[in-house]
């Protein structure tokens, strides 16, 4: 791009200096003052998309990975991913740059949804992204599935409400209640606070929420708490110029620290405290309640997390008479608190007093699973063991199952290592993972190909990989959990493996087929003595059609170093068998589509 030109489709960029308003009393940006750029910035970047103004819809999971502070630079790069029909999908990208060392560092990767609102009451149908870059293609690839996790989120959370475990009992001793945490509050929304139709900004509300949200959490930990992480959320309804904002919030719940580190950190102490019995008291209050809270702390593992619910509620002058007040958001966010020195303080156990606070204990823990499950999928690691497949973790997964195929064949560096008439057979290395990408041309139409590739059960018919494949569990009509045995390598036990098959087919004819399989744990198919059991990464297939009669079928395959020396012996010794599987796949393909 030329140097000062304005940045491509519909991405923007917004630079802007900490200063001492926007920061807080630790001389840090403040969360809610960033949240209200983050929307800002997005917000133009869809605007320049859609050529008309947009509003927030929705907030993916937001974390904070790193403070900026007074005087360095904040960076947000926002692009717009993918238009759908009325609603886009715009990433946001936040930096912070030191002014004196120059480094520059992640803040937040976020993700957000607007939908065009032109002026009247019309919807308007948004033109498809240009994608230019391979970047592009894969955010582009990757948007339509994390639409599926978000329009899919209110369902997943409400299965594991209902499999909660509504049994838990708080021990009266320790355990503070979250009445104490209550905090409400009111604004009135004015020209500043909103576009120039009137309507007001979501991050504006994301920044008032954060604020009283904060005021919740500080009532806990008697210290400054600090944003974390902010749930996935939507704003229900529209707000506009003149609207009184309520605010109401309160401590859901507080959580142990993922590891249970009782941690180095040297926390507050209290005086009076005998440090060689009990654990370090976690906030300033008096020595008697203290010495209690601790003394139980000592066997326990630190609470380091505690989860705000904040509720908004708009009133015009009518309905604030009528107090008929209309839901505009409800957002769960996570603070950490610290000390003066910046050590980490630890929050008590609460203990909810009513019917609704006893719900939302249960809610906290279920976003909780959800949150950590997503955190674990998506910063999954090559050679990692197969993820256990449980109700938190099935939307994510089938977004890695996807997303990993998706990287694996936009990679750079394949090399052609074999090509006949209707095969070519490239590999990738990268560090000590090999990759396997076998391109065939076969002549049926691509949906054809599509349905009996993502149909495992057929796949003994031309693979010789596969002794026995049976569906397992059938989770929808796009993911099938599979069991699959295969023969021995020479010495070896026979191999088994449970997978997870992700099949999507494509919103318009340039996007291939997809068909993504990776290995996954189920607590009903444990490791038996007679098989090995083994793992699949990544593997799959995309489709492309090449014309109403014929396509291109590209097999992907991440190779575990347990299969390594097997497929090593067949690239050296003249690829053959990988050819002769993938001529007995055209041949069935051709066959069976032949009969259709
Ligand atoms: N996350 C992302 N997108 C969502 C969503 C969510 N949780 N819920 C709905 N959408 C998308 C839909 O998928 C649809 O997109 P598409 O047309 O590209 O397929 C689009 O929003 C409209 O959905 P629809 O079902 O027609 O309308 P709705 O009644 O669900 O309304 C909003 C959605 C966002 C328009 C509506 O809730 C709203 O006006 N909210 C307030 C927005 C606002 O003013 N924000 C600023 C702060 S108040
Ligand atoms: P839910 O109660 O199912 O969590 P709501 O949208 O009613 O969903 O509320 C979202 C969050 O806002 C709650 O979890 C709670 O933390 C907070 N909240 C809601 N209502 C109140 C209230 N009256 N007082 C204090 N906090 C509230």
């Amino acid at each position: 791009m030329e140097r000062g030109a304005p940045a491509a489709g519909g991405s923007v960029c917004m630079c802007q200096t900490v200063f001492p308003a926007h920061a807080n009393h630790r001389g840090e940006l403040g969360a809610g003052q960033l949240l209200k750029w983050m929307d800002a910035t997005a917000c133009l970047a869809a605007e320049k998309h859609a050529g008309v103004s947009c509003v927030t819809a929705s907030m993916d999971d937001i974390q904070f990975e790193e403070a900026a502070r007074v005087g360095q630079i904040i960076t947000i790069k926002a692009k717009v991913n993918r238009a759908f029909k009325t609603s886009m999908e715009v990433g946001i990208k936040v930096t912070v740059q030191d002014v004196l060392t120059n480094v520059e560092k992640m803040v937040s990767v976020a993700y957000a949804t607007y939908v065009a609102k032109p002026v009247g009451a019309g919807k308007i149908e948004l033109e498809p992204v240009k994608v230019l870059s391979t970047e592009d293609h894969l955010e582009y690839t990757l948007a339509i599935e994390r639409r599926r996790i978000r329009l899919g989120y209110e369902q997943v959370f409400q299965n594991l409400m209902q499999e909660s475990n509504k049994e838990d009992t708080f021990e009266e001793e320790d355990a503070v209640s979250t009445e104490l945490t209550h905090v409400q509050s009111i604004e009135l929304v004015q020209p500043p606070h909103a576009n120039h139709h009137g309507n007001t900004f979501g991050g504006q509300i994301m920044a008032w929420m954060e604020t009283v949200a904060s005021i919740s959490a500080s009532r806990l930990c008697r210290s400054y708490p600090i944003l974390k992480s902010v749930n996935m959320f939507k704003f229900w309804g529209p707000s506009v110029v003149g609207d009184r904002l309520v605010f109401n919030a309160i401590v859901n719940s507080t959580f142990q620290n993922r590891n249970g580190a009782l941690g180095q950190q040297t926390l507050w102490l209290c005086q009076g405290c005998d440090t060689s019995d009990v654990e370090p008291c976690f906030s300033r209050r008096t020595c008697s309640e203290v010495a209690r809270s601790t003394a139980r702390q000592a066997t326990r593992r630190q609470r380091l997390n505690v989860e705000v619910g904040v509720r908004v509620e708009a009133y015009n002058c009518e309905e604030w008479i009528k107090d008929q007040a209309r839901h505009i958001n409800s957002a769960f966010l996570i603070f950490k608190a610290v000390n003066d020195k910046g050590e980490l303080l630890t929050f008590p156990r609460i203990k909810p007093t009513t019917k609704d606070g006893m719900r939302r204990y249960h809610g906290a823990i279920a976003r909780r699973r959800i949150r950590l499950a997503r955190k674990c999928m998506l910063s999954a690691k090559e050679d990692k063991p197969s993820d256990p497949w449980e109700r938190s973790n099935q939307a994510y997964m089938s977004y890695s199952n996807i997303a990993a195929l998706a990287h694996l064949a936009a990679k750079p560096g394949w090399e052609i290592t074999s090509t006949l008439n209707d095969i070519k057979i490239w590999t990738h290395e990268e560090g000590d993972v090999l990759s396997l990408k076998v391109e065939m041309q076969v002549k049926i139409p691509s949906h054809l190909a599509f349905s009996l590739l993502s149909d495992f059960t057929l796949r003994q018919q031309w693979d010789k990989h596969f002794l026995t494949c049976e569906v397992l569990q059938a989770v929808n009509e796009d993911e099938k959990i599979y069991y699959v045995t295969s023969p021995p390598i020479t010495g070896h036990k026979p191999r088994d493996f449970v997978i997870l098959v992700s099949q999507r087919q494509p919103c318009k004819p340039s996007e291939p087929y997809v068909v993504a399989v990776k290995s996954v744990t189920l607590m009903s198919m444990p490791p038996s003595s007679e098989y090995c059991r083994s793992e699949v990464l990544c593997a799959g297939f995309q489709i492309y059609s090449d014309c109403n009669s014929s396509c291109t079928v590209c097999y992907f395959n991440q190779v575990t170093s347990g299969v390594m020396p097997y497929l090593a012996a067949n690239l050296t010794g003249s690829s053959k068998s990988i050819e002769d599987t993938a001529l007995e796949c055209i041949k069935f393909l051709e066959l069976k589509g032949s009969k259709y």
